[in-house]
């Protein structure tokens, strides 16, 4: 049996710090301790120094898109490009997404996970429903049981037939995942507003129009929309990838009507501007919903630190450079930016410079905290005693630039391109065995798990 004794590392959950040892038996943690004695260990013990060094929870990307078949095209890093960069970020499990097939959701799900069967890292679901049918909450039940614990709902997309327009339908199909214990997840956009917004538009479709066409109001109205479809229920609803002052604005309205809102968001919405669309390489930063102004981060910032945010995932959607210059119109521009191999270092470097966020936070909201909302806890998402070992070792005090040649997505481009960060992943373990250290990739393609949630 594979024994690793990690000795002196900072040892990070989301009640304390401490310098502790973590001894991983196979696949699972065996004992945490601030000294483990190297008489009382197995013979066969690989000790790894980790003085220095912070010992987090396996990072967690709750919204990623590998392998995205879209606008018919598909995106730059597959699994095994997704898994790749993930361990290079610390990131030890996904959680992705299934189409709806608008047939069987089953089959929907079925199809993803043969496609994900090359993931080396673990993974879990979210189901995408795209359309209302009478007998849906007999499909829920059955991707339920299949283990999936999360739905991905649009109000927007209804040109690529994602959206799910009419309330009443929309309305039942929270109502049956509240039965079914499913947490509903909400892409938020209002379509009407951004095609009002689309009709009468005179003005160009430079990259830079597609925050004009999709403003902050269409992401405030759809939140208090399907907030209150929530509220009217009990339920709580999800909002993923929060972008703006307004949208915010309107989940502490909901919030104050005592609606249960968990809220999503990324680290392009925290730290990238719309300046980034003008200009030549304006298309590598087409995204949907689209960056927003200065004031938008620092208010998403402000409630990050204040814990009004319970996720920060990338919404890793990665194209060439080439697929995304192919274009310079914002109508067809393939939307969707890389980001799980960054997010680790850039909230780091967010927590150091602002002087605001804890290292126990960023456990908090990059692991534990989806864990736990996604089913995944605490096998994922903690450190301890005979869960799984997936243990991100992290040097907080490592400066480094993010550049096109520093990180390892097949797009060609970080959207964080000159980007100075401080904290860099040194290793990454996922149950029990190195899938990255010392800048060296050791992942297996198909060893990565799909995880079923516990909700
Ligand atoms: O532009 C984006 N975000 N592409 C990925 C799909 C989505 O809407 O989340
Ligand atoms: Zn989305
Ligand atoms: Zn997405």
């Amino acid at each position: 049996m594979n024994n690793i004794l990690i000795k002196n590392g900072l040892v990070v959950d989301t009640e304390w710090m401490r310098h502790s040892d973590i001894l991983i038996s196979g696949s699972k943690i065996k004992r945490v301790a601030p000294f483990i004695d190297y008489d009382t260990l197995p013979p066969d013990t690989t000790v790894v120094r980790a003085d220095g060094l912070c010992v987090l929870p396996g990072i967690i990307d709750a919204h990623t898109h590998y392998h995205l078949v879209s606008r018919g095209t598909v995106t730059a890093d597959s699994f095994r490009e997704g898994s790749r960069l993930a361990a290079f970020g610390g990131v030890t499990t996904v959680v992705d997404f299934a189409d709806d097939n608008k047939v069987s959701l089953l089959d929907s799900l079925h199809q993803r996970r043969k496609e994900m069967v090359p993931m080396a890292i673990d993974y879990a679901l979210h189901q995408g429903v795209y359309k209302y049918r009478s007998d849906i909450k007999k499909e829920l039940e059955s991707i339920k049981r299949a283990g999936v614990g999360t739905l991905k709902i649009f109000t927007t997309y209804k040109d690529v037939g994602y959206l799910v327009d009419n309330r009443d339908e929309l309305k039942s199909i929270f109502k049956d995942a509240k039965d079914l214990g499913l947490m509903v997840t909400v892409h938020c956009e209002d379509d009407e507003i951004i095609s009002t917004i689309s009709a009468s538009w005179k003005g160009t479709y430079k990259p830079i129009d597609h925050a004009s066409l999709r403003p902050a109001e269409a992401e405030a109205k759809a939140i208090e929309y399907v907030g209150n479809i929530a509220g009217e229920l009990g339920m709580p609803v999800y909002i993923v990838h929060l972008s703006s002052k307004k949208g915010l604005e309107a989940v502490r309205q909901l919030r104050m009507n005592g609606v249960k809102v968990f809220v999503e968001t990324t680290p392009h919405y925290l730290f990238l501007t719309k300046e980034k669309l003008e200009g030549a390489d304006g298309p590598l930063y087409v995204m949907t919903p689209p960056l927003r102004s200065a004031e938008d981060n620092e208010a998403l910032q402000e409630a990050l630190v204040n814990g009004e945010i319970q996720v920060v995932a990338t919404d890793h959607c990665s194209f060439t450079r080439e697929q995304k210059l192919e274009s310079d119109d914002c109508r067809t521009i393939y939307p969707g930016i890389p980001g799980t191999e960054e997010m680790l270092p850039l909230i780091h470097t967010f927590a150091l410079t602002s002087g605001k966020l804890s290292l126990s936070q960023i456990v908090n909201l990059l692991s534990t905290g989806p864990a736990k909302l996604f089913g995944l806890y605490p096998e994922k998402g903690s450190l301890e005693v005979g869960t799984d070992a997936d243990i991100t070792i992290f040097d907080p005090d490592c400066s480094w630039t993010i550049s096109k040649d520093t990180i390892h997505s097949a797009s060609g481009y970080s959207a964080y391109e000159g980007f100075n960060v401080t904290g860099k992943v040194i290793m990454t373990y996922l149950r029990g065995r190195l899938i990255m250290g010392d800048d060296i990739y050791l992942g297996l393609n198909g060893d990565g798990r799909f995880l079923r949630a516990k909700r």
